[in-house]
Parts: structure tokens; sequence; C-alpha cells
């Protein structure tokens, strides 16, 4: 069974390393403190409580399966996602929810159907809400992208909404 944790204080600490201190999405602010990772993490935690705060989502959420973290998805609107714009295939549709990370940080966790459960559990939580679909870039030359790779997407449904030779646009629709 897997479960779903919006990411809080107290969870925090099971998001995969690298998550924990990413800021790839949601800001170009260059970080130059002491305590570099500290600075980092505190920053990345606050950015949850503000989005708790002003959606009602914490925009990521953890996933567990028999109490074990085994990955992370983070999902909101593009608007909370600055960086899309760096994107050639154009910008994510406002009615959309943007699929910003999709892991599987554990690498003997991979190909056994996680990370697809982990897609359909969040899907089902989208439809509850007032998103009409699910955007993401997916990736075309390799797995190594904070979505993963296109070959995932299609195989759950998504089609390309905007193609480019690299990072696609894909989407499914909710209805
Ligand atoms: C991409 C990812 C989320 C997919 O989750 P998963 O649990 O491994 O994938 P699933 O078992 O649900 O795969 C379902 C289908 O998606 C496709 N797929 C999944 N991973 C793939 C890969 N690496 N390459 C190509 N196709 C892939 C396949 O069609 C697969 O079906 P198959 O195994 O029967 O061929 C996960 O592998 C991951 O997080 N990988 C790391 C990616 C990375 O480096 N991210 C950087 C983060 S910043």
């Amino acid at each position: 069974m897997l479960k779903l944790v919006a990411v809080n204080r107290k969870n925090f600490k099971d998001m995969p390393k690298e998550c924990k201190r990413c800021f790839y999405w949601q800001t170009m602010d260059k970080f130059t403190g002491k305590n570099l990772r500290e600075e980092k993490e505190k920053k990345r935690l606050e950015w949850f409580i503000r989005m708790k705060l002003e959606t009602g989502c914490s925009g990521g959420f953890i996933a567990y399966q028999d109490n074990t973290a085994v990955g992370f998805v983070q999902c909101a609107p593009a608007k909370y996602f600055p960086n899309v714009k760096e994107y050639p295939s154009g910008l994510p549709s406002e009615d959309a929810a943007f699929l910003a990370c999709l892991y599987v940080p554990n690498k003997e966790n991979q190909r056994k159907g996680v990370g697809t459960l982990i897609l359909k559990t969040g899907i089902k939580q989208l439809r509850q809400q007032e998103f009409k679909a699910v955007e993401t870039f997916a990736r075309k030359t390799s797995p190594e992208n904070p979505s993963g790779p296109l070959g995932f997407y299609l195989k759950n449904g998504f089609k390309i909404k905007s193609d480019d030779e690299d990072f696609p646009l894909v989407r499914l629709a909710l209805e």
C-alpha cells in the first residue's frame, strides 16, 4: 500500500537528500552562507510551508510504502516554478498542475512500478482539486530529468502537447 503525505516540518527529513536542497524550479538565488546545506534545507522547508499557507496544499509529497519513504513528488501550478520559462517547448497551461519532480531515489526500487504507483496516487488526489490536467517536461534522451523520461509518461497515458528535440511538454487530461 502506497501513501502520499504532504511535506511538513515533521517528515521533511524523509525527503530524498537531493530534493531537500534542490531549488532548480523555484529560484535562481545564489546561496552564500557558511552552513550552505542547513541554509538550503531551511529555505526549502519554508517554501513548502508557504505553499501550504498560500494554496492550501504543500506542493510536495513524500511517498511511503509500509512506512518506508520510497519517493518524492512535487506538483503545483506552474506559476510557482519560475524556471519553466527556460524550456523551449513553451509554458505549461494555467489549467494544469505542473509535475516538477517525480523521483524514486533508490536504484534498487526503480523499474518495479513504484514511480507509476506514485504518479497514479498523485493523479487521484489532483482529480479531487480544480486541475483539468497534469503537465511536465519529460526527457527524450535520458531518464536523468526532474520528472523522469518521456517513455515513462507515454506509458502512463500522457500525450505530447508541444514537442522539442529533448524536453517535450506532455499532458494528461484529468476529465
Ligand atoms: C523515472 C522514475 C520516476 C520512474 O519510476 P520507476 O518506478 O523506476 O518506473 P516504473 O517501474 O513505474 O516504470 C514504468 C515504465 O516507465 C518507463 N520507464 C521507467 N523508467 C525508465 C527509464 N529509466 N528509461 C526508460 N523508460 C523508463 C518504462 O516503460 C517502464 O515500464 P517497463 O519497466 O515495463 O519497461 C524513476 O526511475 C526515477 O526516479 N529515476 C531517476 C531519474 C533521475 O535521475 N531523476 C533525477 C532527479 S533530479
